[in-house]
């Protein structure tokens, strides 16, 4: 069974990959033929498709997701200024994907885990690694265009802002996992 705090965490999960699906969704439709739109294609599926996973995992738990406004993303363009062009786009999309794919294996750690979140948190991170990885090449094949020194200082910049993001907006959700470390700790697994 799921407790509130699980049930939120989870939907919280489930409302940010619908923001990341959305959200490389409008760009994968703008984009001119090439390399970047066929990956920006099959990631914004991979995004929609994660947070059916969530869905199908909370129903399995015997809940159903929370409707949640806020998502991690909204916050990143108040702090980091709008993307300016697409090499900063897949910089913020490097630095997002990280804190994802980090935040998805904490959670994994979580001792006495539900095996069905386990298995979910399995099944998408094996995608989150493949993002890194293809923006990661990408961001390479830019350097021609804008210079290493320009995507590293890129890079940084949008750091700082996921950090401060971070730091500000995920106190919440942070309480709200180490509640589920407590629990979990207490022997409170049902
Ligand atoms: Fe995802
Ligand atoms: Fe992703």
């Amino acid at each position: 069974m799921l407790d509130e705090n699980e049930l939120w965490v989870l939907s919280f999960y489930r409302t940010s990959e619908i923001s990341g699906a959305l959200f490389f969704g409008n760009l994968a439709k703008s984009m001119k033929p090439g390399s970047i739109q066929r990956d920006m294609t099959k990631h914004f599926s991979d995004e929609a498709m994660h947070a059916w996973h969530w869905s199908s995992c909370i129903e399995k738990l015997g809940a159903q997701a929370l409707k949640l406004t806020e998502a991690y993303q909204d916050q990143y363009v108040a702090a980091a200024g709008m993307p300016v062009n697409l090499m900063e786009v897949l910089a913020i999309t490097q630095v997002f994907e990280k804190r994802v794919i980090n935040q998805y294996a904490r959670h994994s750690r979580i001792p006495g885990i539900l095996q069905e979140v386990k298995e979910t948190l399995a099944t998408i991170m094996a995608d989150e690694s493949w993002h890194i990885e293809w923006v990661q090449a990408a961001l390479k094949e830019m350097e021609k265009e804008y210079g290493a020194d320009l995507i590293v200082q890129t890079l940084k910049r949008f750091r700082q802002a996921d950090e401060e993001v971070y730091q500000k907006t995920i106190k919440e959700h942070e309480a709200r996992v180490l509640h589920l470390t407590d629990r979990y700790r207490a022997g409170g697994k049902k």
